[in-house]
């Protein structure tokens, strides 16, 4: 709000000087009248005793002639500074002051009807204030009667113009005038300053105001003083202390739950009765591919081009509990989610419902994962048991009388169950590696003497396919914190594939380095290599290139597996590359 165009020192100014102007006029009007009233009555009252006076000093000459009654009177006017007219009973002007000529005087009217007279004419003392057509001013007159007995000798009248009041008034009005003005410049004066200084400090409380209103709480506001201005100021002060702290309360608490919404593995998404979208987190976002501004009170469907969202939440709005379901993501990624509506029991600002996504594609797959793994353990347990059983069944059946198909039968059913025996002793080693049952023992081991002390069991295999081992590992140790047992197993799992899938005459090759804080061991061979596209999933379990070929040679095809998983428990990892027909080669990475 702009400031208004007078302002408040000007408003006061102008309010204040009316004011004192008004009081002074009433006072300036009504003292000067009292002062003229109490003046008239002192003049009244001198006048009556001069009449009386000089009523005393003819009265004592009586009678007289006219001539030298009015040198008489002459003479008194004189020294008074008054009119004195003599009056016969008759109301005839005998003598007067003022007219010095007889003939004058002669022609004089009758005084007998000024009220003044006639009053004394009764006998009383006549005073009357009236305009003198003669002297051409206002006047003061008082008679008195001069009686002798009852009988009336003549009338004595003193005159004396009023305007001499007004002389005095209009002298005393200078001094009076000019103290009034320096009143009225002192009142003004120290009103400009008093009201300047209250608006200096109402200015100081409005700037805080201000700063507050824009959430500036560092300066506060300091009025000087110890009247309700700084009172004001200071309840503004400790108004804005706690609003300060209860707008960081609320930013905080704002702040903790985009915090928590920001940094949300589960996209969440806020919906309004008219299933529109109110507020999305940046996870919903990346889930559904759109952008928070661009979507803001747009449909659901729109939104997430899920119809089956807009069923749930439907059912969500009328059974007012929280209801789950599973979509799919369109997409490169196709993930699949769980959405839980929760319908609000109120709603709070504008947000009927809330959904929330869960990406369980991860558990999905690795449902599918365990459902493969079951299938195929029972296949593969199967394979060996089937063919057991069919030798037991051919025994039984009188095969069993010949020695030589009796021995060559249990020769088969010898490697049918130490088949059986390495798939479970695979499926269980895998499955105590997966839910790190056992915990590793580690101990500091040297890897170019774990992965020699493996590859000696490997002694009559090498031979018989007469196989050459290249050994390129330093002789300089490499050590590392692991499980003796488990790191051998690696080792032991690669070197069989390694001498299993290179045919006769084949080499081997056993290499370390050391590069950026790890340890890198590689066996590479000559053998049949792995087809590119499959190179991704020989670490999955059960998986082999060729499943006959593999089987002849007893591979399960959990070797892998259990090789990867023990890695990863490790912290290391395990990486294959392999050019087809040329040979593959597999390395193990650990950290140092
Ligand atoms: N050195 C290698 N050369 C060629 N193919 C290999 C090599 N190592 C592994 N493979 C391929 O990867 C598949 C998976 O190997 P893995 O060691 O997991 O299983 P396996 O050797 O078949 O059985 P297991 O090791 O359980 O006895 C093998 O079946 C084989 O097809
Ligand atoms: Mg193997």
């Amino acid at each position: 709000m702009p400031l208004p165009r007078i302002g408040f020192v000007r408003r006061f100014m102008a309010l204040y000087g009316l004011v004192f102007i008004f009081v002074f006029a009433a006072a300036g009007f009504f003292i000067s009248h009292h002062f003229k009233q109490s003046m008239m009555a002192q003049l009244q009252e001198s006048l009556v005793h001069q009449s009386l006076m000089i009523r005393e000093i003819i009265r004592g000459e009586l009678p007289m002639q006219p001539a030298l009654l009015q040198s008489k009177i002459s003479a008194l006017a004189e020294g008074l500074e008054i009119r004195i007219t003599y009056i016969d009973p008759n109301g005839l002007v005998l003598a007067d002051s003022k007219e010095k000529l007889a003939h004058s005087i002669q022609t004089m009217d009758n005084h007998a009807s000024r009220p003044e007279i006639a009053a004394a004419m009764r006998g009383d003392t006549g005073i009357s204030t009236r305009y003198s057509m003669s002297l051409g001013k206002q006047m003061l007159y008082v008679a008195v009667p001069i009686l002798e007995g009852d009988n009336l000798l003549g009338v004595v009248r003193v005159a004396m113009p009023s305007s001499r009041i007004q002389n005095v008034l209009n002298h005393a009005k200078r001094p009076v005038s000019v103290i009034v003005l320096i009143a009225v410049i002192i009142i003004l004066l120290s009103g400009s300053l008093f009201a300047n200084h209250w608006a200096k400090r109402l200015r100081t409380i409005t700037r805080g105001a201000v700063r507050y209103a824009r959430q500036n709480w560092s300066e506060k506001i300091l009025v000087e003083g110890r009247d309700e201005l700084r009172i004001l100021g200071d309840a503004m002060n400790r108004m804005a202390g706690a609003l300060s702290s209860r707008i960081a309360d609320l930013e905080s608490e704002k702040g903790k739950i985009s915090t928590i919404l920001s940094h949300m593995s589960d996209g969440v998404i806020a919906i309004n009765r008219k299933k529109e979208v109110v507020m999305a987190n940046p996870m919903a976002e990346k889930l559904f591919g759109f952008s928070t501004d661009a979507i803001r009170g747009k449909s659901l469907i729109e939104t997430t081009r899920h119809p089956y969202l807009e069923i749930i939440v439907d059912q969500a709005f009328t059974q007012e509990t929280v209801v789950t379901g599973e979509i799919q993501l369109i997409g490169n990624e196709k993930k699949i989610l769980r959405a839980s509506v929760v319908a609000t029991t109120k709603e709070i600002r504008d947000i009927s419902g809330i959904l929330v996504f869960h990406d369980i594609t991860e558990l999905r797959r690795l449902e599918q994962i365990r459902k493969e793994f079951v299938a195929n353990a029972s296949h593969e347990l199967r394979t060996p048991l089937t063919s057991l059983k069919g030798f037991i069944e051919t025994l039984r059946d009188g095969a069993e009388k010949d020695p030589k198909t009796r021995k060559h039968f249990l020769t088969m059913m010898h490697e049918d169950a130490t088949r059986l025996g390495h798939l479970v002793e695979d499926i269980l080693t895998l499955g105590e590696i997966e839910q790190r049952i056992l915990p590793l023992k580690k101990e500091t081991l040297d890897l170019a003497s774990e992965i020699r002390e493996s590859l000696a069991r490997f002694e009559p295999q090498l031979k018989a396919k007469k196989l050459t081992v290249n050994d390129h590992l330093t002789t300089t140790p490499f050590f590392i914190q692991g499980d003796r047992d488990k790191i051998r197993q690696v080792f032991v799992n690669l070197l069989d594939n390694a001498v299993k899938y290179t045919p006769e005459g084949g080499s081997i090759f056993l290499s370390a380095e050391e590069k950026s804080g790890k340890v890198k061991v590689t066996i590479r061979d000559t053998g049949p290599g792995i087809p590119e596209d499959t190179i991704p999933r020989i670490f999955e379990r059960f998986f082999r290139v060729d499943k006959a070929r593999s089987r002849e040679l007893g591979g399960t095809g959990l070797g892998l597996a259990i090789a990867k998983h023990i890695m990863e428990s490790h912290d290391g990892s395990i990486d294959c590359q392999s050019v087809l027909g040329k040979g593959s080669s597999f390395s193990v990475s650990f950290p140092l």
